[in-house]
Formats: C-alpha cells, structure tokens, sequence
C-alpha cells in the first residue's frame, strides 16, 4: 500500500508524528507532501527535528494568502504531485486550507481519500476550519473520527457507512512526549523573559482569526490576560503579533510576557509545569486535558466537548461579560479534581490508522 500524507501547518505536524512512526513499522510506503502552509522554523521545521518526522518528500512552498488564495494555490501545486505519485491513499489531516485543498485534487483524480479527525464539528460557520471540515468529510472515502461525538456527528449528516472509530493521534504522542518530559529526557523550556518556571504562571495562546482579527475583540482578549493575577506566558503565533501591529496594540503589557512559540516537548513540559492554560487552539485544549491541568478557552463553542466534563475546561467567549473577579476566577481556578476517563482512546490510534487503511484497500 502507498499512502501520500499531505500536511502543511503545526497541528498536522504533530499528528503527522505517530504516523509517520507507524508507517515505519510497516512495509507499506508513505510519501509526506508539505504545502508550506506554515513556513516559519518554529511553526514546521522544530516539529520534524523535534519529533523525529522524516523530511517532506515534496515541498509545494505555497506561503501565506487570503483563503482563496493559499487553498487554490495548494490546489494547483498537489494535482500533478498526486498524478505523478498514484497512492492507493491520501490521508489529510484536520481543518485547515491545505486539509481541504488535498482532499479535493484527489477526489477529482479519483484516489482515495482518507480524512484524519473527521467529524468535528462548531456548529460556528464562520470559522474556516468548520468550512474545510464540512467539506473535507463530504468528499473523503474513509473518515477516520476520533471520538464517539465525532461518529455521531458523522450519522447525523448521512456519513455513517463511510465512519471509522479511529481514537485521537494527538493522545499517541502527547503521551509518549509526556513519559519522556517526565523522566528528564527534555531540557527544561525556554519561557519567555520574566517568567519563574518555579513560581505559579499559565500558558496562553491566540491565534484564530475570529480573535485576532477584530481590533476590539484582540484589544479586550489581551486587556483581560494583561489583570490577571498570576503571570502568563504568550506564546504569540505570528498571526497575532501581525494582527496586534497592524492594530497599533501593544501584546506585552501587566501579567502578559511575550515568548516565542514552542516546539512540542518544550509546549508539554511548560503545560506540565504550569498552573493552567488560556487558549483558543484546539489542540491545546485537549493536551491541558490529557497533562491534567485547567484550561480556559476564549471561544463560544469547543469541538473538544469532551474535556469540558468536570470543569477541567471552561468556555469563556467574552472576559469582559463575566465581569473582572469572575474572570480571574475561572482563569486561575484551582486542578478540578473530577476523573477524566479516556474520551480520546488509548494511544494506539496511529497504528489503527494504518490498519483501517490496509483492510479498507482491500
Ligand atoms: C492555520 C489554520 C488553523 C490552525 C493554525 C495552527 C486555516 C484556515 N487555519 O491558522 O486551523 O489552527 O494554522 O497554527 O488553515 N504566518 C507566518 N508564518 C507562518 C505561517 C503563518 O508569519 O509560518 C502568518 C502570515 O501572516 C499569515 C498568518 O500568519 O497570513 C496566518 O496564517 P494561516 O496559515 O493563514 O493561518 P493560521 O492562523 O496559522
């Protein structure tokens, strides 16, 4: 069996990680096509050296760009990459422009198509990760979901016979980075400037664009991380500081210390010794969940339902509604103290992946 992974921005590097890792382990052949998506070394080139992922064995370069723009352009540069290539599979991963733009030049060239993460939903259309979501589940052949939510989802929209229950990749190596943190193999993270990585402090990141790209809605997001009481480390993806320039708005201001984004056992080991995470990235917010530490997501809605059980996640759209001490409140409450369960599977999913593509070949 040949298999073409097509990735291009962060989070599908770190899912990329346990597949790659399982592919290996077989005699099946799998090609990795990086769109360039994110080109930044801290956003790709730190997930392939840090997580141990063979090179891209294309690179199509295509950059930044309005949704149009960077999806079509993805489009136009993977159509005679996949001709050339003929996998028996493409395997796209996620939510984001390249997702949907490498599941369409193969389902018109009538290979394959696996999605990775089918399923998820916000119900919020004006997220373009809910756009390519939709889209990418409706023109892939197999969709591997990674919780009993997302199956239902999936039958609720008629999809139902081409639904797998995969578990959650992510669960795979954020364990495995997790044991490997944990038992010293990882040197300490770099936290941004006046940060005591011995003292209390949380984890923040904001990137979507329902949050950054609004001038007031960023202006008020960083006014209620700049009164809390604890210090907080910004990872600042470039999104936000591009966002806050234009802007005029300055990001580093009260609790807030600005630092770079993290490669990913450096991210674990600050959520590991942090007291909490405010975020509006969807992978953080299950990976608080799985190191056991209270996160707070500045979002309306969570396609991670599950981590909201027992208060270990908190949904907090506006700061500002809930008034300054209910705000600080939930954001630096205590651990909850609720059982968390196994909601994301067992961190064998990688593996399942290449089996249910094996057989469903067949
Ligand atoms: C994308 C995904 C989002 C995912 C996120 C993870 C879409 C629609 N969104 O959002 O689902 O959660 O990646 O990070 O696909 N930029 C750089 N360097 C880079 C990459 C981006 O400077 O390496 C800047 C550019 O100014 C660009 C902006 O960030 O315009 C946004 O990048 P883009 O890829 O459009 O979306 P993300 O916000 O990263």
């Amino acid at each position: 069996m040949k298999v073409v992974s097509v990735v291009g921005a962060r989070p599908q590097l770190v899912k990329l990680a346990p597949i790659a890792a399982a592919f290996a382990e077989t005699d099946h052949e799998h090609v990795i096509v990086h769109t360039g998506q994110h080109y930044d070394a801290n956003l790709s080139d730190v997930f392939f050296t840090g997580l141990g992922i063979p090179d891209p064995d294309v690179h199509l370069g295509i950059g930044s760009g309005s949704h149009g723009v960077q999806t079509g352009g993805v489009l136009a540069a993977i159509d005679p990459v996949l001709a050339e290539q003929a996998p028996d599979w493409v395997l796209v991963y996620g939510d984001t422009n390249s997702t949907l733009a490498g599941a369409l030049s193969a389902v018109k060239q009538h290979i394959k198509v696996a999605h990775l993460e089918a399923g998820l939903r916000s119900f919020n259309r004006r997220m373009p990760e809910e756009h390519n979501r939709v889209l990418t589940d409706h023109c892939a052949d197999v969709l591997l979901a990674p919780t009993e939510q997302a199956v239902r989802h999936l039958a609720t929209e008629g999809l139902a016979d081409r639904t797998v229950l995969a578990g959650d990749v992510m669960v795979d190596v954020c364990l495995r980075v997790r044991d490997a943190v944990l038992s010293g193999q990882h040197p300490r993270p770099t936290l941004p400037e006046g940060i005591d990585p011995d003292a209390p402090y949380l984890i923040a990141t904001l990137h979507r664009a329902e949050n950054t790209d609004d001038p007031a809605r960023l202006a008020a997001l960083l006014a209620a991380l700049a009164e809390l009481p604890v210090p907080v480390a910004l990872l600042a993806h470039p999104r936000l500081l591009a966002k806050a320039d234009q802007y005029g708005l300055k990001i580093g201001q009260g609790a807030v210390h600005v630092g770079q984004p993290l490669g990913y056992a450096g991210l674990i080991a600050a959520v590991l010794g942090s007291a909490g995470v405010v975020t509006d990235s969807g992978g953080l917010q299950k990976e608080a969940y799985l190191l056991g530490r209270p996160c707070t997501t500045l979002r309306s809605e969570t396609e991670w339902v599950e981590t909201l059980d027992g208060g270990w996640n908190h949904l907090v759209p506006d700061p500002g509604a809930l008034g300054p001490g209910d705000w600080i409140a939930t954001a630096t409450r205590p651990t909850p103290q609720a059982e968390r369960g196994t909601p994301y599977g067992d961190g064998q999913a990688a593996r399942r992946v290449v089996q249910i593509l094996a057989e469903r070949l067949g």
